[in-house]
């Protein structure tokens, strides 16, 4: 069955902010998806509508065969959201959090109290359960919300910006953690990570302007773009002149030659010959990113003639 099916979907705010055009895709109903795009870019209007937080200009979506627009209160009792200003109550504990948001949703007291002892643990936040949360780190707050969602029956999880204001530890633990739930739930993140969603993400979203500009798994991502092959030069000069792809050079002075997979291994043969250091991978989602950001969007990427409406 399909977890998640979006058809068409456009949203302009206020008749005039053209956020989002002809979104369509559909995802399994377990696993995990993250959506990538630059500010602006769209990522919390989509969530907010499937999430049924606001309703689409036009078009429709629908979660486990539920239309978020004709049916939002079934819609909500299946999916559970932690918006990117989400902040937790400052005078309430973490424990309190959960118990609270549970019962809203319909739970019983003690099945709430223990439900909420197991998502604190799962999070490994159980020691601050009883403290306010005004009392918290930024991080630890963030991980509370993440927490309160887990602690509900929503088998279908949106988490806008999940891991930013995290350490890199508590961010590496996270995403343990949401490795170890994909094969119950579908989650649905967004991130400004690359690192994250390439580490995490079954299938990855590239929203640009409001469009779709690319969706796949890494492999089918990677084979969007014009070269599938990355060399960087350890060392702050280009020693090589190739034609065989193109070479930019990072803020941080380095070189870095995108080319083919055949031309990577010649052009790695000159670089030992030369006896200079370097590295090779298949391109990053970072290297995919910029290249399909900087890229013009061009008629496929499905916007109707005349622009959106
Ligand atoms: N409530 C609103 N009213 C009017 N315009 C809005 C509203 N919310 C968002 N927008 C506009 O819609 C567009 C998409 O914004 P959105 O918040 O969805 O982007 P985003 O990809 O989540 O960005 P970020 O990475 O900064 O969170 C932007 O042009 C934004 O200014
Ligand atoms: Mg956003």
């Amino acid at each position: 069955m399909e977890g998640l099916v979006c058809k068409s979907i456009y949203k302009t705010y206020d008749g005039r902010v053209r956020a989002l055009g002809n979104i369509s895709f559909s995802l399994p109903d377990k696993g995990i998806f993250a959506m990538i795009g630059r500010n602006g870019a769209g990522k919390t209007t989509l969530v907010r509508i499937l999430s049924t937080e606001l309703i689409p200009t036009k078009g429709s979506a629908t979660i486990k065969g539920l239309d978020v627009v004709k049916d939002p209160s079934a819609v909500r009792e299946i999916v559970a959201i932690v918006p990117q200003e989400a902040r937790a109550i400052p005078w309430l504990t973490p424990k309190q959090t959960i118990i609270s948001y549970l019962l809203y949703r319909g739970m019983g007291y003690s099945e709430a109290s223990k439900r909420a002892e197991e998502s604190l643990k799962k999070l490994g936040i159980q020691k601050s359960s009883n403290k306010l949360n005004r009392l918290l780190s930024g991080g630890t707050k963030r991980k509370v919300l993440v927490a309160t969602v887990l602690a509900s029956e929503a088998k279908v999880i949106f988490l806008d910006e999940p891991t930013t204001g995290l350490d890199p530890i508590s961010r590496n633990d996270l995403w343990k953690l949401l490795k170890d739930l994909k094969d119950d739930y579908l989650i649905f993140l967004t991130t400004h990570y690359l690192e994250e969603a390439e580490k995490l993400a079954d299938k990855i979203g590239v929203i640009e302007k409001g469009r779709l500009i690319a969706m796949g798994t890494m492999e089918e991502l990677r084979s969007k773009v014009e070269h599938q092959y990355s060399i960087r030069i350890l060392g702050d000069s280009n020693p090589i002149k190739t034609r065989k792809g193109v070479t930019v050079k990072g803020i941080d002075g380095t070189y870095q030659i995108l080319t083919s997979e055949s031309d990577a291994f010649e052009i790695a043969r000159e670089l030992i010959k030369k006896k200079i250091k370097f590295s090779t991978n298949p391109v990053s989602l970072e290297d995919i990113f910029y290249y399909l950001v900087r890229k013009p969007i061009d008629e496929d990427s499905g916007v109707e003639e005349g622009g959106w409406r």
